[in-house]
């Protein structure tokens, strides 16, 4: 009902808005002290230092989290992070045992393969940690630890602030494992907790009415392409799979996301007058090379929508046809802000495009069969 909806015209752009909120209920309660505190979790020090890998586990956007908590917790632990398909884990014989760590991350908790994944991964003698929204789900009862991010619930078949809140999560672990082996130096300890409690309001600046009206504007003028690439290196690479995804889930446009670097093999091909590339580039130091890539598909006459921080606001106009600008915060966290301008961009261009924006077609919500 429209009650339900807070008034917003659609639960997904309800949940957009959501965001900042979800964000401070997720990370605010474990914060005291200047310190990440994770009372639900039993991760010690000692077993911490026998880990040897860790493996992210979880289907669709929450997989994604997964590809950008390998960025996140190699860097502040030096722990080797594999990111898995839940429907491919059981398959591969992955490498499990005491040394080794099994996060799961699910919305719902139910998920018939990342739930299959997760007893296999307790089966074979690893220990899981889950994190999950839904409270009293299969997956939450079955893990050795859990971590709830705490979005509220998500009506949206197209997850969002659910998305969000597993990000914070990856941070919050990103520190609590690097203060405990002492991987993350202090100072970087101090950036990103002061990078996590400005999250929530750099959210909420994003989603402000004059920029989403530019998101908006920028996805009209596009909603007709039918081939879309998102490119990005590093942090950024792991941001375009759940950009592209977006647009796949609820326009129904076919859209693909590269590594920019992978362009020239194989993807480059694709590329004709008015293909649609969504060049993510927020990554300091590898602008300049993404840039180098934005400019191999405008000669062969692509449109390219830029995303950037303020820092480079003015820089990216020189090489893209539009812009979206997002605040910056520190490097690790950046993912956090980059996909909510994607996030809108998706819903504007399913709104153009007619779409069913909250109940897509052929999609569930939660996927209970494998
Ligand atoms: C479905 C949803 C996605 C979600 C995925 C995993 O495909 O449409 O938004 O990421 O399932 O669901 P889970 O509940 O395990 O996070």
């Amino acid at each position: 009902s429209a009650a339900q909806k807070g008034g917003y015209p659609h639960f997904m752009l309800k949940e957009i808005y959501d965001q900042p909120k979800a964000l401070r209920d997720t990370i605010n309660p474990r914060i005291r002290d200047g310190r990440v505190v994770l009372d639900d979790v039993k991760l010690d020090e000692g077993y911490l230092r026998g880990l040897r890998r860790i493996y992210m586990v979880a289907c669709g956007s929450a997989s994604y989290v997964g590809n950008h908590a390998k960025y996140i917790l190699e860097r502040t632990t030096r722990i080797q992070v594999e990111p898995v398909l839940a429907s491919e884990f059981r398959y591969s014989e992955p490498v499990l045992g005491d040394d080794t760590l099994v996060i799961i991350i699910s919305q719902s908790g139910e998920t018939a393969d990342t739930l299959a994944a997760l007893r296999e991964a307790n089966a074979r003698g690893a220990r899981t940690l889950a994190i999950v929204n839904v409270v009293g789900s299969a997956i939450s009862k079955a893990a050795h630890d859990v971590i709830y991010t705490c979005a509220g619930p998500e009506i949206a078949v197209a997850t969002t602030k659910a998305y969000s809140t597993q990000l914070a999560v990856i941070y919050l672990l990103a520190m609590y494992i690097g203060e405990k082996l002492g991987t993350l130096a202090p100072e970087c300890y101090a950036a990103m907790l002061e990078g996590l409690q400005r999250l929530p309001d750099q959210v909420a600046q994003i989603l402000v009415p004059e920029n989403l009206a530019k998101i908006e504007e920028a996805a009209e003028a596009f909603s007709r392409n039918h081939d879309v690439f998102f490119i990005g290196r590093n942090l950024d690479s792991a941001t375009c799979l759940e950009g592209s995804l977006k647009l796949k889930e609820i326009a129904y446009v076919h859209s693909e996301a590269y590594p920019a670097g992978e362009l020239k093999h194989g993807p480059i091909s694709l590329i004709e007058e008015e293909t649609l590339v969504v060049a993510l580039a927020t990554v300091e130091k590898l602008f300049d090379k993404t840039m180098a890539n934005v400019r191999e598909v405008k000669a062969r006459g692509a449109h390219v929508l830029g995303v950037t921080t303020e820092d480079f606001a003015g820089e990216i106009t020189k090489y893209v046809d539009r812009s979206l600008i997002v605040p910056k915060t520190h490097p690790l966290l950046q993912p956090s802000l980059t996909v909510i301008p994607l996030q809108a961009f998706a819903y504007y261009i399913a709104l153009a495009r007619g779409c069913d924006v909250d109940m897509p077609r052929n999609l569930a919500k939660s996927v209970t069969v494998e």
